[in-house]
């Protein structure tokens, strides 16, 4: 865990070149404007740090999945304008992250200097994980920063190829905070310990749902996947998404829970509609009820009731998978309600844990944001994490036991 990984607040940065591999693969909208910045505001911690001590900070990052090419409407251009008016102060951008275009502008940094460097993946040794363009981004800077826990899934050169260049590895603050919620909290939770899981398919979560059935008391179900659950014990599904292939595995998941007395929750009543659209006729229905014509597509207000009861005495809290087709504002409620209900449990002293994605952004479109004790910038790392499977942008990073432990870092 991560505990055991050298971290930035060991290391005094004073003087020093610090490459700081950041996630800002944010949302853009068609004008390249930035519609999430959430992402940007949780790396300032790390940057401020190394400021502060007096160091150099240069950032890295991809944006998007550009395939080795430069395109010009995934640069991260306007990324260094939003970082500036975040930071209150200038961020240099350089064309390019290795080559001239990038060491020019790291020669003429001076101390507290912040620079973003162009989209990683412009170049395809990046995805590659080349060691030769690794060797070239860590002849850059003197230590290696890892921020970026949203790609610590990726085995690329600027999450784990760099990591053989440098003497030191550490991990930034957002890392530190994720590992520290995802991983100890979810290890060690004080309980009672419950995990909200939706999500379109079983499919895409099951093996979270395997690793979490370990630790919770409680799993309470939702969103799309609950109809293989519904249809494992029996109930009509009318036209909402079934995954036919994994109804054995539903029924395994079913068994598990009751053979090891974890409590599983299901919806007690759906949103129907004949379509998934905006303008659809909507219907709430019992879970056993739905109509040969019809779409489950949200969690019904019996149900939200009926989770709020169940969560109320839990003490920890993680979610992950939103309710129902929350992008279209009437198939929302659900969601919304889930997303409330954890604000609540949280002020009234329940660690809270939105497991990145799709619930995270409809945290956010609640506004509830700051009213959840930690709410992940991942979502494939944050599952897969949760999964219990080893990230390479962790495994990577300098051990507080190794020789080039934290007394031999602090200069
Ligand atoms: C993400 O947004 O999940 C990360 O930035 C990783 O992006 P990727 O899936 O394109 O590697």
């Amino acid at each position: 865990m991560i505990m055991n990984k050298v971290s930035v607040s060991d290391v005094n940065f004073k003087g020093r070149r610090a490459l700081v591999r950041v996630d800002f693969n944010v949302p853009m909208d068609d004008n390249q404007k930035i519609s999430d910045d959430r992402r940007i505001k949780a790396s300032v911690p790390s940057i401020q740090k190394i400021m502060n001590d007096g160091g150099k900070v240069i950032l890295c990052s991809h944006l998007g999945r550009p395939k080795g090419k430069m395109v010009e409407t995934l640069s991260l251009k306007p990324v260094a304008i939003r970082l500036s008016e975040i930071l209150g102060r200038e961020v240099t951008f350089a064309e390019d992250c290795i080559g001239p275009e990038a060491s020019n502008p790291v020669d003429k940094m001076e101390e507290g200097d912040c620079l973003l460097l162009e989209n990683l993946r412009f170049h395809s040794e990046e995805e590659s994980n080349s060691a030769d363009f690794s060797r070239k981004l860590a002849a850059l800077a003197d230590i290696f920063v890892n921020d970026a826990f949203g790609t610590a899934h990726r085995a690329h050169a600027s999450i784990e190829g760099v990591t053989h260049f440098f003497r030191q590895s550490v991990a930034g603050f957002l890392m530190e905070n994720e590992i520290k919620f995802l991983g100890n909290t979810v290890s060690n939770p004080v309980r009672p310990f419950a995990a909200i899981i939706g999500g379109a398919k079983i499919s895409g979560k099951i093996e979270v749902i395997e690793s979490l059935i370990e630790k919770v008391d409680m799993l309470l179900i939702g969103g799309g996947m609950t109809f293989t659950f519904t249809r494992a014990i029996g109930h009509s599904t009318g036209k909402s998404l079934v995954e036919e292939d994994k109804i054995p595995l539903a029924k395994e998941i079913i068994d598990r829970c009751q053979r090891n007395g974890k409590e599983l929750i299901f919806p007690v009543d759906v949103v129907v509609a004949e379509e998934a659209t905006g303008t659809a006729h909507t219907e709430v229905v019992d879970i056993d009820k739905i109509q040969e014509n019809m779409i489950g597509l949200d969690i019904g207000p019996k149900t939200a009731a009926l989770f709020k009861e169940k969560l109320k005495d839990a003490s920890t809290i993680i979610w992950n998978g939103p309710m129902g087709v929350f992008e279209i504002d009437q198939f929302a409620s659900g969601t919304k309600a889930i997303a409330k209900i954890l604000a609540e449990l949280t002020s009234t002293g329940a660690t809270t844990i939105v497991g990145g994605g799709d619930s995270a952004a409809a945290v956010s479109k609640a506004n509830l944001n700051e009213k959840i004790s930690h709410i992940s910038t991942g979502g494939g790392a944050s599952l897969e994490f949760l999964e219990g499977k080893l990230l390479p942008g962790i495994e990577s990073l300098s051990n507080r036991t190794s020789p080039m432990s934290i007394s031999t870092v602090i200069v």
